[in-house]
């Protein structure tokens, strides 16, 4: 299974990749996830996309692009992946066409997350992550167990850098200008399957499950 996940931040998007990877046993390519480790590692890709990343811009294509690049032909990529994050512009979608050609793979779907932007920021501005393994939490819709440690590692809990208010309206600015071209590139294409983002995370999952069990999306793998 080869899929993208596409949506408007704090739509939860890592949310159902982590139910995905759960059923399908395929990696969860997160680029906001991989360029924040190179941030936390203080690489120089790292310390040039903090900055953007802290502003709400999106970091340049070429950088993002080089990543995936890598990432995609590992061996555990071979057999599925879930992209989360990537692509984010026309550009990007355009370079991914090739690059999986190389490969000899195609998308399976691409999953278009809806949701208001009301609920965007309440997702977000609830959200709390964990610096060390990556868990995401809410404090109303999904609260740890300890209030501010995390389940899985028990590190202390943190409101990631762009997650407040101001820095919010610049990332769904910068996905309606950027990103939302794509929800018509992969229409275009015949792999979008739009998914109503905003009921439970349970619901949604399930209607993802009915997205997959269409046509070019049944197979595992
Ligand atoms: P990235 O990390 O990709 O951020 P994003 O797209 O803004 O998405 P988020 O991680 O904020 O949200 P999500 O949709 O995963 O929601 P989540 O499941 O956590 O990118 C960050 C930055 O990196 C970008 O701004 C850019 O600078 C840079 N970048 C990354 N990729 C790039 C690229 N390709 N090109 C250029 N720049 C790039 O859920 C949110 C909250 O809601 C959580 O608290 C969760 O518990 C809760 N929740 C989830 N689902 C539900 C539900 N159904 N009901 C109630 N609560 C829910």
């Amino acid at each position: 299974m080869r899929l993208i996940l596409l949506g408007p931040p704090g739509a939860g998007k890592g949310t159902q990749a982590k139910k995905l990877v759960a059923d399908f046993r395929i990696p969860h390519i997160s680029t906001g996830d991989m360029l924040r480790q190179a941030a936390r590692e203080g690489t120089e890709l790292g310390k040039k996309a903090k900055v953007l990343i802290d502003a709400g811009s999106l970091v340049p294509d070429d950088m993002v692009i080089g990543l995936i690049a890598e990432r995609l032909s590992r061996p555990d990529a071979a057999a599925g992946f879930i992209l989360d994050g990537f692509p984010r512009t026309v550009r990007q979608a355009e370079t991914l066409e090739p690059l999986l050609g190389k490969l000899g793979r195609t998308l399976d779907k691409v999953l278009s997350l809806e949701l208001d932007e009301g609920a965007v920021v309440e997702r977000i501005s609830g959200r709390r992550s964990c610096p060390k393994d990556g868990s995401v939490y809410h404090v109303v819709a999904n609260p740890p167990r300890r209030p501010g440690y995390c389940d899985a590692c028990g590190a202390g809990l943190i409101q990631r850098d762009d997650d407040h208010p101001e820095k919010v309206k610049e990332r769904n600015r910068q996905y309606w200008a950027k990103t939302a071209p794509l929800i018509d590139f992969y229409a275009r294409r015949g792999l979008l399957a739009p998914i109503n983002g905003a009921g439970t995370a349970e619901g949604v999952y399930r209607d993802i499950r009915r997205a997959l069990e269409g046509p070019r999306g049944g197979r595992k793998g």
